[in-house]
């Protein structure tokens, strides 16, 4: 179905719903909200808007259906698979104004908030009541919990603590019809009907706008140490993850971070861990209520670790060296990106699959003549793979990239693999799905789509390959 750019008369009718002060035309605001983390892509919407509240997005929704005017949600624009990019024009509806925490609910252990407020915002607020929020993306300072919701994202505590779609229990969201839905609530159990949280959580902006969410909390762990362990080859620190599972232990977080990823925080933005030199290093944390627990735990990785050919096994115990390695490991993503010109995928496959995922991967980047980089969250099996394009000419690049990324979602599809682990599909990934979702699967989702969005004017152009009309 055709969609349309505003006209004068609706853009002045957005203008009627948010205020002349929060919407805007300029090229400057345009060219700001046409770019989310994604690679260098950027899509001009016609306009920008920015509601203050659930009734002004109602208002939004219903004027963009009746004139079918496509409508791309954005929390933080943190995204890396282009999700609130807005590919078909139309309004950009920044969520941004709804920053609010609305609640903390120590009875509970649940925390009521808007979209907009950052990750590490929330994290913070529930901390000052000695609760946890564990999801920590990479981006935590500047992405939105409400972008998270969207993406159902992860990053490294998920190997204990689970993704964002574990905490949600509850919606609020509007239709593209502009009506409101209510999912969940401050409930742990709740089995009237279809699970619609769970349908929207991970729903990436194509079937309603969030605006409110209900999320469990967890009591603060009072005790956390690190550890940060080198290695001389890949496998061998990837092959530690299974090795300490078997050993009963599950590690708040299990970062792998290959040589050059190191490097690259190093020689972009001046960050360095010690151990350049080693192929790969893990960063292992464990957290928890007895130290004593975490001291045996860290013994035992010890050993196995050393067992494994490490080449050192470090202890991070103050709180100012665990920050100073996080931030290096919440950097790798910035610093890989001043590398080169790069394609980054987000695999994850069963965590024993890893050593087999690199060194097929590192095989496969091998026979085509390209670099990769890879660093993830080994401690859930999400690998992040970095393909460099470096001093390959221009030509050459775009010519066998469509067909490198092929093969390497070939080969995570073979070791029982998904294409993307936390980032989605958005619109970077879309030409791929059919790789790993049947046409029964993808028709279904499809259908759903259609069913929260008939006309097909939120976040157009994201998960499915586009119809060619004929
Ligand atoms: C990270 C992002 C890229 O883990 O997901 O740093
Ligand atoms: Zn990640």
């Amino acid at each position: 179905m055709a969609l349309n750019s505003p006209t004068p008369e609706a853009l002045s009718k957005l203008s009627q719903i948010v205020g002349s002060e929060n919407i805007f035309q300029d090229a400057e605001t345009r060219d700001a909200y046409s770019r989310d983390e994604t690679e260098d892509l950027s899509f001009l919407p016609d306009v920008v808007v920015k509601p203050g509240s659930t009734e002004e997005i109602c208002k939004i929704l219903k004027l963009a259906s009746a004139e079918r005017i496509p409508v791309t949600p954005r929390g933080g624009g943190t995204g890396l698979s282009g999700g609130s990019l807005p590919i078909k024009g139309g309004i950009l509806l920044s969520l941004e104004r709804l920053d609010k925490i609305l609640e903390i609910d120590k009875n509970n252990l649940i925390c009521v908030t808007q979209p907009a407020v950052t990750t590490q915002t929330l994290q913070e607020a529930v901390e000052a009541e000695n609760l946890f929020y564990p999801v920590d993306p990479a981006s935590r300072g500047t992405c939105a919990i409400g972008g998270n919701v969207a993406e159902n994202s992860g990053g490294p505590r998920a190997a204990k603590y689970g993704v964002t779609k574990d905490y949600v229990l509850g919606l609020t969201a509007v239709l593209p019809s502009g009506e409101i839905i209510k999912t969940g609530g401050k409930l742990f159990k709740d089995v009237t009907g279809y699970n619609l949280t769970g349908i929207i959580v991970g729903s990436e902006g194509t079937l309603c706008v969030i605006t409110e969410i209900i999320l469990k909390l967890l009591p603060l762990p009072t005790c956390r140490t690190m550890l940060q362990i080198p290695f001389p080859d890949l496998e061998s620190a990837a092959g530690m993850v299974s090795k300490i599972l078997r050993a009963g232990i599950v590690p708040s977080a299990l970062e792998f971070m290959e040589r050059d990823a190191i490097l690259a925080a190093k020689e972009q933005l001046g960050l360095t861990m010690g151990f350049d030199d080693a192929a790969a290093q893990l960063l292992i944390e464990l957290d928890g209520t007895s130290q004593e627990l975490i001291d045996s735990e860290v013994e035992r990785i010890g050993e196995l670790a050393l067992e494994n050919g490490a080449l050192d096994v470090l202890l991070a115990e103050s709180s100012a060296k665990q920050d100073e390695l996080w931030k290096i490991r919440r950097s790798l993503g910035e610093a890989v990106k001043q590398c080169s010109i790069y394609k980054e995928e987000d695999t994850v496959v069963p965590r024993d699959k890893i050593p087999e995922l690199l060194r097929r991967v590192k095989e496969l980047c091998k026979q085509r003549n390209i670099s990769s980089i890879c660093y993830g969250h080994a401690g859930d099996g999400n690998i992040h793979v970095n393909l460099l394009k470096e001093n390959l000419p221009d030509d050459v690049w775009e010519r066998d990239l469509p067909d490198i990324v092929r093969e390497l979602f070939a080969i995570v599809v073979d070791l029982g693999g998904s294409l993307t682990g936390e980032h989605g599909v958005g619109y970077v990934q879309r030409d791929y799905i059919s790789i790993m979702k049947s046409d029964v699967e993808i028709a279904l989702m499809r259908r759903l789509k259609d069913s929260f969005d008939p006309l097909g004017i939120l976040n157009p152009g994201k998960i499915f390959p586009e119809i060619q009309e004929t």
